[in-house]
């Protein structure tokens, strides 16, 4: 019932305004509509009509050519950029400093004592034109080196490459017999890497010795550290008081304690100057070296293991507060025996984030757990990769890769418990899809903090103070009267911030609701002279279009049913719509002549009642308005 009253409004509604058929409606509209082009159509003569017509349809078509170009741009969510530069008042930068040498040799030389061998034979065999059989019978340790053997690739015939193992029966324990040498220009040098089985084998080759020496000795010290627990091994790394010997920040002294130590699998022991996780950041205050920070470093070069590191210095790396140092990715490098001078320029920029980019404020939605929150460090990209990274490692090969933290559950790999981990690495770190998912899945993050350097360089000591310098520090250090220090393990360090500490770059919408909206109205009214309430118009007459169709609709479907009906008894009556024609207009009649003599015609058809019809709502829709429209019809025609 509801809904038949509700009907019943909408219907009076319409004959009041619109009419019910669609061409009162349209005139209707044309003559009360806001919009300019519309009224002429109705009231000027036939030739003007089809102009105001064409300028009508032309100039709408425009509009909504304009108005998808204007959409389709707001929804590109292009954004504009402004920069800032200036000097303020800011947090100093957190300052990670290592040493190059992640280990003193003098304590790790137990652990590697059979791979230092292994690699002196190694470089003997690969150096030597003539294989030295001098002290071959020296006992070494082929256990590393089966699972993961140097060969060379003897490439003179291309079609028929030749490998040639270094330890011909290396397999033999006992008395390895030295293995055939090449050195002509055709050799190279590979490491062959074997999965579990040595079913399948493939070889990773080198152009220069020195890398392959250099990956192949990282990869089995990797193999032997990581089956030392992490604390055993930060006390192997050199400790904050030996490296750091002097500092002061601004004019304020400070010393080893004021860093926060990090053992760093690269690099050892990592000390972070200013990371504020404990305590708040200090700012600084003023531009200029006298306002930074002013490191004395010694990194004892002496002490350096000889195959694991080749460079020689101090690992460098500023970033933002309560963000974990990826120092081998983004740090530098401080020669020793020189003062490096970095002014500092905090570079910032700021994302608008989604969706105008892919950014995530802090990793909760990016897919990958960070491997680095034990830290409690803020999400990076970086992090993010090297988690990725781990998860694949630790899914493919089953054991976690020593560089990167260990998830909870997960263990390192080494030769013993994986013995297949190095060709799973390999393969993996080789995957091009690999690297393409995890840059697909790590976003971002939208507010980024660099920090651009400016380094200069001179040398320190001088030759005129190295002496006094010297005889200071080393008293310092170890309280004797003899210079224990030298320009090979001394670094100098100054930071500050620069006369312009601040540039940012800030993102903003280029395109707002308000530029949308108004250009939308301005193409509108430009060439329409309409407003919004014209499209609510519009909306309006679509809405009594759809009531009207639905209406006929009904009164098709019921005319059809009547028929139906009708069908059964046995001639056909006067339909519904010939009925209502009859009423509607007085001229037509029926054509009952033809209906009537037909075969088996009712002559009491008309008066039937019809069957399947309620007729007192048929009547209410239909016959109330009947008279209105006449009436309506009859004014405009007086
Ligand atoms: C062989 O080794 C022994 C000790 O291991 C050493 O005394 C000798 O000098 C070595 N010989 C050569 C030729 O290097
Ligand atoms: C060789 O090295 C393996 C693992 O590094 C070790 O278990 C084994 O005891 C060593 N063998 C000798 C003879 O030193
Ligand atoms: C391996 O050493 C054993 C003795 O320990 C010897 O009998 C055997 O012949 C050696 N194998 C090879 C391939 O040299
Ligand atoms: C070694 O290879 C055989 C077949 O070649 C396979 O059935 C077996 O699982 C492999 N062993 C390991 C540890 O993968
Ligand atoms: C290394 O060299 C060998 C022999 O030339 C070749 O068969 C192999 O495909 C190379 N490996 C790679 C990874 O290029
Ligand atoms: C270094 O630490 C001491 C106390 O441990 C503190 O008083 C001093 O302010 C700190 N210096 C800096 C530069 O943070
Ligand atoms: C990003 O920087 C803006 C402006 O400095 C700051 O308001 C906002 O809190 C920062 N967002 C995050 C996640 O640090
Ligand atoms: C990360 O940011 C989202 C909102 O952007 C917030 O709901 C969530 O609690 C934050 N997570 C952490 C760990 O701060
Ligand atoms: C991380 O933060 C939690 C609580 O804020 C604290 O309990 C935990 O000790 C912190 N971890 C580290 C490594 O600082
Ligand atoms: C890692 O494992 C997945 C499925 O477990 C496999 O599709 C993918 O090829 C593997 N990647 C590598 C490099 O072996
Ligand atoms: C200082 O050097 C002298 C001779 O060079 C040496 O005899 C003395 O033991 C050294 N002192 C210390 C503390 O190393």
């Amino acid at each position: 019932m509801q809904v038949k009253k509700y009907l019943l409004k909408c219907l009076h509604r319409l004959q009041k305004g619109p009419g019910y058929t669609y061409k009162e409606l349209l005139v209707w509209y044309c003559n009360n509509t806001n919009t300019h082009g519309p009224k002429r159509i109705i009231c000027e003569g036939p030739k003007k009509q089809a102009m105001w017509l064409m300028l009508t349809l032309l100039f709408a078509s425009l509009v909504l050519w304009q108005w998808g170009v204007f959409i389709q741009t707001y929804l590109s969510w292009e954004v504009s950029v402004s920069l800032s530069v200036g000097f303020k008042a800011m947090d100093f930068p957190a300052v990670t400093i290592c040493n190059a040498s992640p280990f003193r040799y003098s304590k790790v030389k137990h652990l590697l004592k059979d791979l230092d061998e292994l690699m002196e034979a190694v470089l003997e065999r690969i150096v030597a034109s003539e294989p030295s059989h001098t002290n071959a019978t020296k006992a070494l340790n082929f256990t590393i080196w089966n699972h993961t053997p140097l060969v060379l690739i003897d490439e003179r015939n291309p079609r028929h490459p030749v490998v040639l193992d270094l330890f011909a029966d290396s397999h033999n324990d006992s008395s390895p017999v030295p293995g055939r040498t090449c050195n002509a220009p055709g050799c190279k040098v590979a490491m062959r890497l074997c999965s579990v089985n040595r079913t399948v084998c493939t070889f990773r080759n080198f152009s220069s010795v020195t890398q392959a020496v250099t990956e192949w000795y990282t990869l089995q010290a990797t193999n032997i550290f990581s089956q030392v627990p992490t604390q055993e091994l930060a006390k192997l790394s050199y400790t904050g008081e030996q490296v750091i010997l002097a500092c002061l920040f601004g004019a304020e002294p400070c010393s080893y304690r004021n860093f926060t130590t990090l053992f760093h699998p690269d690099y050892g022991n990592c000390y972070i100057f200013n990371w504020g996780m404990t305590e708040k950041a200090v700012p600084s205050a003023n531009p200029g070296v006298e306002f930074g920070l002013k490191l004395v470093l010694d990194i004892s070069q002496e002490d350096y293991v000889p195959f694991l590191t080749s460079t020689a210095g101090a690992r460098l790396l500023l970033h933002e507060q309560r963000s974990y140092p990826f120092v081998k990715d983004e740090g530098i490098y401080a020669m020793s025996g020189t003062e490096t001078s970095i002014g500092v320029l905090v570079d910032k920029l700021e994302r608008k984030g989604e969706p105008y980019s892919h950014c995530t404020v802090n990793g909760s939605d990016v897919p990958v757990h960070n491997i680095y929150s034990d830290h409690n460090t803020t999400y990076s990209i970086q992090a993010c990769i090297h988690s990725c990274f781990q998860d694949h490692m630790i899914q493919n090969c089953s054991c976690g890769y020593y560089l990167y933290p260990l998830p909870q559950g997960a263990r390192y790999c080494n030769d013993k418990d994986f013995p297949d981990w190095v060709y799973c690495y390999s393969e993996l770190h080789r995957s091009l899809d690999q690297r393409e998912a995890c840059i697909g899945m790590c976003k971002e993050s939208c507010n980024d903090t660099q920090y651009k350097m400016t380094i200069s360089m001179a040398d320190w000591p001088s030759e005129a103070s190295e002496d006094w310098i010297f005889h200071v520090l080393s008293q310092e250090r170890d309280q004797s009267t003899n210079i224990t220090l030298s320009r090979k393990g001394v670094v100098k360090l100054n930071i500050y911030f620069q006369e312009f500490n601040y540039r940012t770059i800030e993102e903003s919408a280029a395109y707002n609701i308000v530029w949308l909206l108004s250009n939308l109205g301005g193409q509108f009214g430009f060439w329409m002279g309409g407003s919004v309430l014209c499209l609510i118009e519009f909306a309006e007459i679509i809405i009594d279009f759809v009531w009207i169709t639905v209406i006929k609709l009904v009164a098709f479907s019921k005319s059809l049913r009547q028929k139906r009906a009708q069908a059964r008894y046995s001639g056909p009556p006067p339909t519904v719509a010939e009925l209502v024609e009859a009423h509607t207009n007085f001229a037509f009649q029926p054509d009952m002549a033809n209906h009537g003599p037909g075969p088996g015609a009712d002559p009491d058809g008309q008066t039937l009642p019809i069957p399947g019809t309620p007729p007192p709502n048929y009547d209410s829709l239909r016959l109330q308005p009947l008279d209105i429209i006449e009436s309506d019809s009859d004014g405009d025609a007086i």
